[in-house]
């Protein structure tokens, strides 16, 4: 079936495309391209079609483009880049496929996006990045309590470099903005306690929400909410990608413990009370005091310091919902 995508990409936002020189464009007939177009409101894209005339994006969308990232790559980085127009989940694709370390795979859309706890994960067509990467650990599985930690560093150094402020990290792998949630980050392993372990680590970011995706999600916020420049998503996944690069081998070889105070100085939610909810919804509260050398979060509570690895846990501040 032709999809969607292929025809979103032929529209502009300034002017019109007629559906003759689409249909002539990809070889198709007039009707499957106004059958394909009907389906963009699923995509969250809102068309104006003018009969005679064609069809016009309300606003344009700018697409991944492999050329435009892989130019922007700092050189020796070890990553294969593919991209693909629409996948139920990145992460669940390279798990399955196996794909090997240094994979890293974008998507413009996810249908079955994945968040932590079970939750789904919905982008926005051209105002998200939604990808996941393989990386290989040394170390075994035992060592990467603190990974996603790290890898929110990554995030927030890479939206620093493009002009981005305002950004800051919750435990254990949120980057907020404005109080909501800017990215979040799913990390799935596999491997042997001590021997080489695999890690594939996915990553959503928004860049610009629409209305309806903001009531939608829960807290979120986007790229609008943090002082800096208008987004472009080729450059900024170049840019987290070259953070990446540089911040996980020196992980697998050192741990946490050196990046530590930098995640400290980041963390938004330094001294404040908050509860840490269980799966069986028990309740833990205290004060947070901040993070230890493997990344464990550090909490004062009634009965003494906790120390909490991050598992099926959630955190909230106190008195928030
Ligand atoms: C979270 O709940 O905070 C984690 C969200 C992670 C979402 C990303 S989007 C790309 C990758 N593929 C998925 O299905 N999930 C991650």
């Amino acid at each position: 079936m032709l999809h969607t995508l292929t025809l979103l990409r032929q529209l502009k936002a300034h002017e019109f495309t007629s559906g003759e020189a689409i249909a002539r464009q990809l070889n198709i007939s007039r009707s499957a391209v106004s059958g394909a177009l009907t389906r963009s409101g699923d995509y969250g894209v809102e068309l104006e079609r003018r009969h005679g005339v064609g069809y016009k994006l309300t606003q344009s969308l700018e697409w991944l483009d492999h050329d435009q990232i892989s130019r922007q790559l700092n050189p020796h980085t070890p990553f294969t880049l593919q991209l693909t127009d629409e996948i139920d989940s990145t992460n669940r694709a390279l798990r399955q496929n196996n794909a090997a370390p240094g994979t890293v795979l974008a998507a413009e859309w996810q249908n079955a996006g994945r968040g932590r706890l079970g939750r789904q994960w919905v982008g926005s067509l051209g105002g998200s990045l939604l990808f996941s990467l393989v990386w290989r650990f040394s170390g075994g599985m035992t060592r990467l309590a603190g990974l996603s930690l790290a890898v929110g560093i990554a995030l927030t150094r890479a939206l620093e470099n493009k002009g981005y402020a305002g950004m800051g990290l919750k435990w254990p792998n949120d980057v907020l903005c404005a109080k909501g949630k800017l990215a979040g980050i799913l990390i799935e392993l596999s491997g042997d306690a001590l021997g080489p372990a695999d890690a594939v680590i996915g990553i959503g970011l928004n860049l610009r929400l629409s209305d309806d995706e903001r009531l939608n999600a829960d807290h979120a916020a986007d790229l609008s909410d943090c002082p800096g420049p208008a987004p472009d998503r080729n450059a900024l996944l170049a840019a987290i990608l070259n953070e990446l690069a540089d911040i996980l081998p020196r992980f697998d070889q050192d741990g946490f413990a050196p990046l530590r105070p930098e995640w400290e100085a980041r963390h938004l939610w330094q001294g404040e009370q908050a509860r840490l909810i269980s799966p069986d919804g028990k309740e833990n509260r205290g004060r947070i005091i901040g993070v230890a050398e493997d990344g464990a979060l550090r909490m004062a509570g009634e009965d003494g310091l906790k120390i909490v690895y991050a598992g099926d846990v959630s955190l909230r501040r106190e008195n928030a919902s």
